[in-house]
């Protein structure tokens, strides 16, 4: 069957108090309506419409053309919003979901629930539930001797229906045909002057169509995020339910209250992960690497037997047995082979670094390949940018280069090259050559002396 959803984001949250439109925000380094929307991906679901609205721009540029977009100008209901995709769903036959695009935390396997029950049930519409304290202002469900009648939105309620604790999550599953057709008969005709999406569950019923309800355990899966407290909880649940699951499948996560690994982050068994590790982005870490202290990882990926400390991370592949750190950064496109060693303040960009080599201590290597079996030495400096244009730097295997060298790109380093402490290589080095490119020495002999008179005199 035909799965299609539509995803409710138009909205502009007040209550955040911020320049972003709600959905943009993030959730363990991932913005809210990515969230729902990679979900929807994984189960396979035909068409994904997003209604966008209020800064429809910034929600469009997280999701590009990964979705179709409707836009609802103005903010006139949750049924007014899905009326908005009528012209291009109307004619597909199949299941919709309806989910709010505020509401990230929730999990495929509750989305598959949710499919499951409406179509053992063969309903017309189904509807999420969960049992909250009253003190929440979530629609209500109505039941009768049949089961769902309908959802009251809580502006509507009476006292009693106010006591009514099994509440809707805003997520369903419809029958698309069912959904449009129903949709033209809702009014604004409530407390809130709004096209209430809700109001389609108590229309089908009357039409003597099956709708039900679909109960899940815990209403914080689906709640929505109204404000940056309502943010800040979501991270907490987010981050403790992913760092669970890591440690169920035998990662060991030393203080995981105070480790932070996004969504898509994938780690293999008998990894370490120490405290104040940030892990986001499409990161994939092996087995039996030690990651951490203090690690920023984004779009990283790690082979096994890796160990990194104190450094950050991007767009880099590191293989195995290679180790790095303390305080290094690796940044666009850098790629170590394995048994590497990197190790304080090392910065390298765009850079090829080849097995065995070795880069110990404060150096800059961007725009390079290096060879294998390569000494960087200590304070080495490709000079890859004139003031407007990046040139490359290409370093052979076995390579010595001493301390505190310049090498001044475009430049060549042939294989077995040794370039001299020092030295400001601007011109290729051929194989098993030897560059010096300094000043020659001069000693003055007894030349100390006569400075150590003249400071002597400055003093009188
Ligand atoms: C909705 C439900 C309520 C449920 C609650 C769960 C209705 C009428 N009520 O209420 O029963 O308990 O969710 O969280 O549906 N949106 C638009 N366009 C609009 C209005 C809303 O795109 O014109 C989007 C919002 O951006 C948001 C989502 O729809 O992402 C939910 O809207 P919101 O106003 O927060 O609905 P609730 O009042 O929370
Ligand atoms: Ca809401």
């Amino acid at each position: 069957m035909k799965k299609m959803a539509i995803v409710l984001a138009a909205g502009k949250g007040t209550r955040m108090k911020s320049n972003l439109p709600k959905v943009a925000h993030e959730v363990l380094y991932k913005p809210m309506i990515s969230h729902v929307v990679d979900v929807l991906k994984e189960m396979k679901v035909d068409r994904i419409v997003v209604v966008v609205g209020h800064k429809a721009e910034v929600v469009q540029g997280i999701l590009k053309d990964s979705v179709e977009y409707v836009w609802q100008t103005e903010q006139l209901g949750t049924g007014h919003a899905v009326m908005m995709a009528k012209d291009l769903l109307k004619d597909e036959e199949g299941v919709t979901f309806v989910l709010c695009g505020d509401a990230p935390l929730v999990r495929k396997e509750t989305l598959d629930g949710l499919l499951a029950a409406h179509e053992e049930a063969g309903n017309k519409a189904t509807l999420m539930s969960a049992n909250c304290d009253t003190s929440k202002a979530y629609g209500r469900i109505i039941r009768n001797e049949n089961g769902v009648q309908g959802i009251r939105e809580f502006k509507d309620c009476t006292p009693e229906e106010k006591m009514i604790t099994e509440m809707n999550c805003g997520e369903y599953a419809f029958d698309n045909k069912a959904l449009f057709a129903s949709l033209d008969k809702i009014t604004n005709n409530n407390a809130a002057n709004e096209y209430y999406l809700t109001d389609v569950i108590e229309i089908l019923g009357s039409q003597g169509e099956k709708v039900g309800s679909y109960v899940i355990d815990d209403f914080n899966e689906v709640g929505g995020i109204n404000s940056k407290l309502d943010l800040a909880e979501a991270n907490k649940m987010l981050q403790k339910r992913i760092n669970r699951e890591h440690l169920i499948n035998g990662v060991t996560i030393i203080d995981p209250d105070n480790t932070y690994i996004a969504r898509d982050v994938k780690i293999g068994a008998d990894t370490i992960i120490e405290p104040g590790c940030i892990l986001k982005g499409n990161t994939v870490i092996g087995e039996n690497c030690h990651i951490g202290p203090y690690c920023e990882f984004t779009n990283v990926t790690v082979y096994d037997n890796v160990e990194i400390k104190f450094s950050v991370l991007s767009d880099t592949v590191v293989e195995s047995y290679t180790d790095i750190g303390p305080y290094a950064r690796f940044r666009n496109n850098c790629h170590l082979h394995e048994h590497v060693h990197v190790g304080n303040f090392v910065e390298m960009k765009n850079a090829d670094f080849g097995n065995g080599s070795k880069c110990a201590h404060l150096s800059y290597i961007g725009d390079a390949s290096v060879g294998d079996n390569v000494n960087i030495g200590c304070g080495t400096i490709t000079s890859n940018y004139d003031g407007k244009n990046k040139f490359r730097t290409t370093i052979g295997n076995n390579v010595f280069v001493g301390c505190n060298s310049n090498l001044v790109a475009p430049v060549t380093l042939e294989d077995d090259a040794y370039v001299a402490a020092g030295s400001t290589i601007t011109k290729d080095v051929p194989s098993w050559t030897f560059a010096i490119a300094r000043e020659r020495q001069v000693n003055k002999e007894d030349y100390a002396k006569v400075l150590k008179e003249k400071r002597e005199n400055l003093k009188k």
